[in-house]
């Protein structure tokens, strides 16, 4: 090496690490709030519903404590909120107004509320901070859908997402998962619908438009949900439910009944659940995620109801984050494997017990095959499962990696710990961070001190942070595989060549992910005329099952099998859900040929999109034009 380019790396990589040493892992640079000095520890909603100016409008009572008590300056996270006043509420009950301004406008920060705390008030005892607000039509967190928009047609709705950092469209507050909260709301509503909180829901409720909900345990930001509609409760076992309209009340008991099975095992298996209640709420297509889970109410898409069960594993997903993510929280986005990564596998665990092992690989085996797609594409310094994450937008770095390889690091923990010890290991671990934020980094001491140092010789504290910090898989991650999917990557190119023919795909014998699996594995080169064979054979065009659909439909776009395009375009404008509806425009906008129809169907559909769905296919349209 030359002198001269050596110096060269030498002084990058210097300029890296002091890089690296000004980022603090356990800053969360989504908030501006100030937490070091103020936390927040209750905080008391009292909003009004109003379905004409799609607005909520009312009050927050904020709790908050002074870490440091020389601080005279509470900074709040906010986005798009109209603010009308702050005031401090005294022993008295009456307030004391204070001065306030926003900061400057930050695109995916939002705008900070900035609060001078009165000369008078001490900031020794608990400060009551009330500011009076109403929220805009287009809070990123909110959705107002328009009756034609339900499933019923005949009632507006309202629901919130927020998660990662949308909670400050809908309340002015300290929008980090890295303090908790217990909150209590007064909800306002047209009498005639009903408002479920991620609180505790009383499904017997009388239905007049007054709602009072209290979530004692304390719980993030982003956790905080809200639903208004038309919604009738029934219930799926002793402490589970689901609330839905009407219209899709039968379907979504007959496709969640095994809801509480779930619990049941899921308590066995990783703790008690410390929530009360577990129900679910299936929202109409336009919830922008398969599901959320709000704590005691999970949001979930309706396009769950396949009629035939074969999706719940997103329930078991939903539910298990009421160990991983809610009860121990990731204390920054950056740490969100702790939150998916974990889940992932517990769903897995789950999805075990309940069913069989071959369904948990098949879906694993699905799962890798994204996780490698994206390793082609994702930038290797964001490839490890808690990367340096500082910038762009909060909701993305959620993606597989998270998720996929969060899921492979647990099941190789697993395998060289043996499940015995593992199980114990991840029981304790619920336990004793119960109710608390956590980082990567205090992951990996209490896992050392309570697992590897225990266990001297099978896995050492370098290997775990060769899964933090490098790109890619490390050595002996264990790699899925399916006896079923593998048969059915053979016979997709078996019929591909002509050598078997449509008869011999045992479809009906065949689980939603192998006929995915099938679909993903055909080769490039296919003929209009074996793709119409396809589609007319299987019916894919036409499927209920969302997920086949998707599957049939990216690669619809990708050949530009121009005959199946009305389907494609109708089952755009079918969900909004973004993992379904994402990678279809993706691909059509890259096809070379039908960026423009891309657009328009968007233009046409995304009047009935969440606002959070519509921000990322922009974004990924742009993407895919690019050429990125
Ligand atoms: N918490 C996520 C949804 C989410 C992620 C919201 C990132 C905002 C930002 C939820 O638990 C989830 O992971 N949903 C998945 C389903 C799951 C089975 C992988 C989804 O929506 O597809
Ligand atoms: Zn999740």
């Amino acid at each position: 090496m030359s002198r001269r380019l050596s110096i060269a790396l030498v002084s990058f990589i210097l300029v890296s690490c002091s890089e690296k040493d000004s980022y603090d892992p356990a800053h969360d640079y989504f908030s501006f709030a100030n937490t070091e000095q103020f936390v927040t520890r209750h905080i008391a909603l009292d909003l009004d519903v109003d379905f004409d100016e799609k607005k909520l409008r009312g009050s927050v009572v904020l709790a908050i404590n002074a870490l440091d008590t020389a601080a005279r300056e509470i900074i709040l996270d906010t986005r798009d909120l109209k603010i009308a006043s702050v005031a401090f509420v005294v022993a008295d009950g009456s307030s004391e107004p204070a001065t306030f301004s926003m900061g400057e406008y930050h695109e995916s920060k939002g705008t900070p509320l900035v609060i001078a705390i009165p000369a008078n008030i001490d900031t020794h005892s608990e400060l009551l901070v009330r500011i009076d607000y109403e929220t805009s039509p287009s809070a990123s967190a909110l959705q107002w859908l328009p009756a034609e928009l339900t499933a019923g047609g005949k009632y507006p709705m309202m629901f919130s997402q927020a998660q990662s950092i949308h909670a400050r469209s809908f309340i002015p507050l300290q929008d980090t998962p890295s303090i908790r909260i217990t909150y209590e709301a007064k909800i306002s509503t047209p009498p005639e619908l009903l408002a479920v909180m991620s609180a505790n829901n009383d499904p017997l409720t009388p239905r007049n438009g007054e709602y009072e909900f209290d979530m004692p345990q304390p719980i993030p930001s982003y956790l905080i949900a809200i639903a208004v509609g038309n919604l009738y409760f029934a219930p799926l076992g002793k402490d589970t439910g689901v609330y839905t309209e009407p219209e899709m009340l039968d379907a979504s008991v007959y496709e969640f009944a095994n809801t509480q099975d779930m619990l049941d095992v899921a308590e066995k298996q990783f703790g008690p659940y410390r929530w009360g209640r577990y129900d679910l709420l299936v929202l109409p297509p336009s919830f922008p995620y398969g599901g959320m889970e709000n704590p005691r109410l999970s949001f979930l898409t309706p396009s769950l109801l396949a009629g035939d069960r074969s999706l719940v594993s997103v329930v078991a997903h939903e539910l298990a984050h009421s160990w991983s993510g809610n009860l121990v929280t990731n204390a920054t986005w950056r740490d969100g494997w702790l939150n998916e990564g974990v889940t992932s596998y517990l769903e897995s665990r789950l999805m075990e017990i309940l069913y069989n092992k071959d369904r948990v690989d098949e879906e694993r085996v699905l799962s890798y095959e994204e996780l490698l797609e994206d390793f082609a594409t994702v930038p290797l310094e964001r490839q490890g499962l808690a990367p340096r994450f500082e910038s762009g937008s909060a909701d993305d770095v959620q993606g597989t990696i998270h998720y996929h390889k969060g899921q492979m690091f647990l099941q190789y923990l697993e395998k060289k710990f043996g499940r015995d010890r593992f199980d114990a290991f991840l029981f304790a671990y619920f336990n004793d961070f119960a109710f608390q934020t956590i980082t990567t980094e205090a992951f990996v001491d209490y896992l050392d001190k309570n697992l590897l140092t225990p266990n001297p010789g099978i896995v050492s504290r370098a290997d775990v942070e060769v899964w933090m910090y490098q790109p890619g898989l490390p050595e002996g991650a264990p790699i899925p595989s399916s006896k079923t999917l593998n048969r059915a990557a053979e016979l997709a190119l078996a019929w591909a060549i002509g050598e078997a023919t449509l008869d011999d795909v045992p479809v009906q014998d065949w689980s939603p992910q192998a006929l995915i699996h099938f679909i993903n594995s055909l080769p490039g080169d296919l003929s209009r005329e074996k793709l119409a064979a396809l589609d007319d054979g299987l019916g894919l065009s036409n499927t209920g099952n969302a997920e086949i659909a998707r599957t049939w439909f990216i690669q619809v776009a990708k050949r530009r099998y121009e005959p199946a395009y009305p389907e494609l375009e109708a089952y755009l404008h079918r969900y909004g859900r973004m993992r379904l509806i994402a990678s279809i425009y993706g691909e059509l906008a890259a096809n070379g040929h039908d960026v423009a129809l891309a657009n328009s169907i968007f233009a046409s559909a995304r009047g009935a999109y969440h606002p959070i769905t519509n921000v990322y296919i922009e974004r990924v349209l742009k993407k895919a034009e690019a050429g990125e």
